[in-house]
């Protein structure tokens, strides 16, 4: 018995120990951070999910007012998480070689194959196979879709309403405009018509939320993955059915159209033109046209004309990519944008006026020339993407030895990053700090109106990211949005 106690006080000890050591990196080094709590470090509370994400970051951000980056450890692994925007610039346009990619998450299913996974040179080629298929003279052939799966929403909305007893119906916001989303990456990027607001329980629905919804176990193995121990785990963010079901769908729709010569302007055939080395950037090469305020530029990297093959796999999964990154993202800033209009009505009739004035002056046509003139609209979407970024921090992990500089003005000495160590950069507590926006949880799209946008600090405001790493589909995820809304508003007419 003295003997077993006698280990479990060594066993404690050197646990102990060992947790103090990994625990002391930030402080050996002057950089400020949160007590840890042994094994969990600093992410405990949104494990379980006492905290959300958003609050996280907004809280390490606003604690540390003079840092120009801050320390946060994700159970035993340090992450550095950078406040100074130039800084940000530095690491994601300058020094982008030492920032290349993003860490891993997902070792073996259909996810790690895609854009946002594939890293290093790989990265770069699949970056430039894909850049051409969201120019704006893609994008402009796909709002057509984006209509019509908008127009088949408001439909079935009218057709609630005119069953209802009491000519209204009670919506809950976010189904519907996952919904909306769902339809229109099944068609633009799946080259299938579904209808989700009938057909509620379609099976391309089903498998898209059996893709998004993550349990308890999923964020465990989500935080695991990105430590070290990605080495050793093999383990997918997929199951098994859902990796099936996309490549199956994906793979019969592209026999189908090889075999009927079918031609749609869509990302399923852009992705059959890219296998064939087809797709180029073409003459929009140069002028490329935004899609709005918050649109991303694309980098000499996305631009490069390369020949690599890719497998039908590789295909499959961007394709799935664009379905996962598109869902979420559009849906959850869908939902923001009708609760910000429902609670500022002053908001919602400047864009209706807008909207009326755009039908009276196109026939009540929605066209990509809809969407870069109708600037109130632009001006809501960039600020509910300010308000509310879908995606709340970015990350970036650090390839070689990088010198980060001093932490802060009275800092002695720099901070050497080491290569495999994550950056995160907090896009939601940036979009929050009334340094760049003041009253920053106001809900004021004035911030974006002529007069005003040139006041805004250009590093301060990334909801598509930046650098050559930033969001590939901004164009098609500003159409998707703005196609939406314009829609939605004729329920009002
Ligand atoms: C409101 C909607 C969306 C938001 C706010 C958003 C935001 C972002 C952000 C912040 C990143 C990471 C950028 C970085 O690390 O600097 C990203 C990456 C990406 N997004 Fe989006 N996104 C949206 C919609 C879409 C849509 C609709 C698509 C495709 C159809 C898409 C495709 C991608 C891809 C492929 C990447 C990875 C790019 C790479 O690693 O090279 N996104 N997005």
């Amino acid at each position: 018995m003295i003997i077993l106690l006698i280990w479990v006080v060594v066993l404690i000890a050197v646990v102990a120990l060992y947790l103090r050591q990994v625990y002391s990196t930030f402080s050996k080094n002057g950089i400020k951070h949160f007590r840890p709590i042994p094994l969990l470090g600093n992410v405990g509370k949104v494990l379980f999910r006492i905290d959300p994400m958003a609050y996280d970051f907004c809280n390490i951000y606003n604690s540390f007012p003079e840092e120009r980056f801050v320390g946060r450890y994700e159970f035993l692994t340090e992450t550095v998480v950078i406040r100074d925007v130039e800084l940000i610039k530095k690491i994601t346009v300058k020094d982008f070689e030492y920032f290349l990619d993003h860490r891993t998450f997902d070792t073996v299913s259909l996810f790690s194959r895609t854009l946002f996974l594939l890293k290093g040179q790989e990265w770069k080629d699949m970056r430039s196979t894909l850049s051409p298929a969201f120019t704006s003279s893609k994008i402009r052939l796909m709002v057509p879709f984006m209509v019509e799966v908008g127009d088949q929403m408001i439909v079935s909305l009218k057709q609630k309403i005119e069953n209802s007893a009491d000519d209204y119906i009670d919506i809950e916001c976010k189904d519907l405009t996952t919904r909306y989303a769902n339809d229109v990456i099944a068609s633009c990027a799946f080259g299938l018509k579904v209808n989700s607001h009938t057909d509620e329980n379609n099976q391309f629905y089903q498998m898209g939320k059996k893709a998004t919804n993550f349990s308890f176990f999923q964020m465990i193995m989500f935080f695991l993955l990105t430590t070290k121990l990605s080495k050793f785990l093999k383990w997918g963010l997929l199951s098994d059915e859902v990796n099936d079901f996309f490549s199956t769908l994906f793979l019969n729709t592209m026999k189908d159209r090889e075999i009927r010569n079918i031609v749609r302007p869509d990302m399923i055939h852009l992705l059959m033109q890219a296998k064939k080395g087809k797709l180029t950037h073409g003459d929009s090469n140069s002028n490329d046209e935004a899609a709005g305020f918050a649109t991303v530029e694309e980098s000499s990297i996305g631009r490069k004309k390369i020949t690599r093959e890719w497998t039908d796999r590789d295909l499959v999964a961007q394709a799935f990519l664009f379905f996962f990154a598109g869902f979420e993202s559009v849906s959850s800033s869908m939902s923001f944008l009708l609760y910000e209009l429902a609670v500022n009505p002053d908001v919602q009739e400047r864009l209706v006026q807008e909207i009326r004035e755009h039908d009276a002056k196109n026939g009540g046509k929605f066209d990509f020339n809809s969407i870069q003139t109708m600037t109130y609209l632009d001006m809501v979407v960039s600020e509910v993407l300010r308000l509310w970024p879908p995606a709340l921090a970015s990350d970036r992990i650090c390839s070689k030895d990088y010198n980060l500089g001093k932490p802060n003005a009275t800092a002695e000495k720099d901070f050497i990053l080491r290569k495999g160590v994550t950056i995160m950069i907090p896009t939601v507590a940036i979009h929050r700090d009334p340094e760049f926006f003041p009253e920053p949880d106001k809900f004021n799209p004035d911030r974006f109106s002529e007069e005003n946008k040139h006041k805004i600090n250009v590093l301060s405001y990334m909801p598509f990211g930046l650098g050559p790493r930033n969001c590939i589909g901004s164009r098609f995820a500003l159409c998707e949005l703005k196609g939406g809304f314009w829609l939605r508003f004729r329920l009002r007419k």
